[in-house]
This record gives structure tokens, C-alpha cells and sequence, in this order.
């Protein structure tokens, strides 16, 4: 017992000094999209709970967004009110496809260094992550080519995805298999700045489907299907 206290008291002492000299006790946001966009999506799947239908979410990193959602799935037994209900998790988990690459830096006039990222990720790696989470199902896959009939019905998608091509792509072939009343978000809706192939994608979909755009927070494009 006494021995228990010793060590409580010098963890503690640990962690005062920690917090008050260095920056390792400093909270971070670790996020990548903001906290409207967390709390929308959180929101619309209560509202949609009584309804069958999946979510995907096209773009995962290593899951930070997944990990949140899917700790609300589970808090609020969420499969009591849609047993067969399905997160479905797709990302090539290697990073950009080349030619959606190419495609931005040919035709957008990006560079390649400012598009770099997510080399980091496995698919092994990411599955075993997510073991506690039956109904989290990862699929390694480029959006732009995947069947989405395999997946549906869908009511509610989040896209993020970063570049004009599988933005587009994903949006022209997963809005097929969206229940009537349900929602896409997309991330990064936000012009002039590296990732605003997303924004162009978003637009140009919306003008083509008579779809007003609407804006979450500061980067976020939501789709209603009426
Ligand atoms: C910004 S991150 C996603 C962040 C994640 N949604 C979150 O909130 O933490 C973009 C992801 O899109 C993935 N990605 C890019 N192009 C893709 C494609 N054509 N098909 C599938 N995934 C793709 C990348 O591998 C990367 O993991």
C-alpha cells in the first residue's frame, strides 16, 4: 500500500514538472478536419440512426476521424438501433494514386512537394488498430475505381481524399448509392491553397447536379440528396 502511494506521489510529482517546464504536457489538436466538422458528423449519424444504411469514410490516414466516430458508434450502442449497420474505411492506405498527381500538377499547377504525404500508412497495420471495432471495415482500394454497389446503401459519406480527381470521381460514384435524405461531407472545400482540388471537385459536382453548395466551418462541403 505504502509502496503504491510512493510511486502515485512520484508520477504525479513527474507529471507537474512536465506540464510546467516543458511543452511536452502542452493539448494538442490532433484532428485533420475541425470540430464542426466532427460534431456535424456525429449529429447526423443520431439522426440517421433509426435508418438502415452504411457510412464510408473515403480517405482515412491512419484514423484519427475513425477512431472518434467509431468511439461514439460504440457509446451510444449504435447497433442496437441498426444491427447490420457497416463503417466502411477506404483509403489505398499507401498514399496518393500517381496519376491523381500528375493530374494536379500538369493541370493545377501544383508541385509535388506540397501534395506529399501518407507513405507512413499499412493496411496491416490499420486493420489491427481497429480490431475492437467489428463493425469498422477497412478496404484498401482507390476510390476513384472502387464499386460502391458492394458497400451500399450508403447514408452518410465523408470524402477526403485531398485532390480534384478521386474527389470528383468518388462523388460522381458513390452519390448513386446515397439513400434519399442522406449526406456527403466533403473536407478541404476551401480555395487557394494546395488541397483546393477538393473545392473544384465539390463545386463543379454541385453546379452539374443543380445542388446549392453549402459550407460547414471553414472547409467543409455538405450534400443533401433530396
Ligand atoms: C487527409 S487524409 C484523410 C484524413 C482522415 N479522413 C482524417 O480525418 O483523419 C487523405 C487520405 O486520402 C487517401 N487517398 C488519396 N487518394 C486516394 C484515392 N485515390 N483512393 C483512396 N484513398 C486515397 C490518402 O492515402 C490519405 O490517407
Amino acid at each position: 500500500m505504502y509502496k503504491y502511494s510512493i510511486i502515485f506521489k512520484i508520477k504525479e510529482f513527474i507529471k507537474k514538472v512536465l506540464f510546467r517546464y516543458t511543452p511536452f504536457g502542452k493539448p494538442s489538436y490532433t484532428y485533420n478536419i475541425e470540430p464542426c466538422q466532427l460534431s456535424k458528423l456525429t449529429n447526423l449519424l443520431d439522426e440517421l440512426k433509426e435508418t438502415e444504411g452504411n457510412f464510408a469514410e473515403i480517405g482515412v490516414a491512419r484514423g484519427q476521424t475513425t477512431l472518434f466516430l467509431a468511439n461514439h458508434i460504440k457509446s451510444i450502442n449504435y447497433l442496437q438501433f441498426n444491427k447490420n449497420f457497416k463503417y466502411y474505411a477506404i483509403d489505398t492506405f499507401s498514399s496518393f494514386i500517381k496519376d491523381d498527381l500528375n493530374f494536379e500538377i500538369k493541370n493545377r499547377g501544383k508541385k509535388l512537394q506540397e501534395l506529399k504525404g501518407f507513405s507512413y500508412n499499412s493496411f496491416d497495420r490499420w486493420k489491427y488498430n481497429f480490431k475492437d471495432f467489428d463493425f469498422v471495415k477497412p478496404i484498401k482500394s482507390d476510390c476513384s475505381v472502387f464499386n460502391y454497389e458492394t458497400i451500399a446503401p450508403l447514408k452518410l459519406i465523408l470524402i477526403d481524399v485531398d485532390l480534384y480527381l478521386p474527389t470528383k470521381k468518388a462523388l460522381e460514384k458513390v452519390f448513386k448509392y446515397l439513400i434519399k435524405g442522406g449526406y456527403i461531407l466533403v473536407d478541404d472545400v476551401r480555395d487557394n491553397n494546395e488541397y483546393d482540388g477538393a473545392y473544384q471537385a465539390y463545386m463543379e459536382f454541385c453546379s452539374e447536379n443543380n445542388i446549392k453548395p453549402s459550407i460547414i466551418g471553414s472547409k467543409c462541403g455538405l450534400i443533401k440528396k433530396e
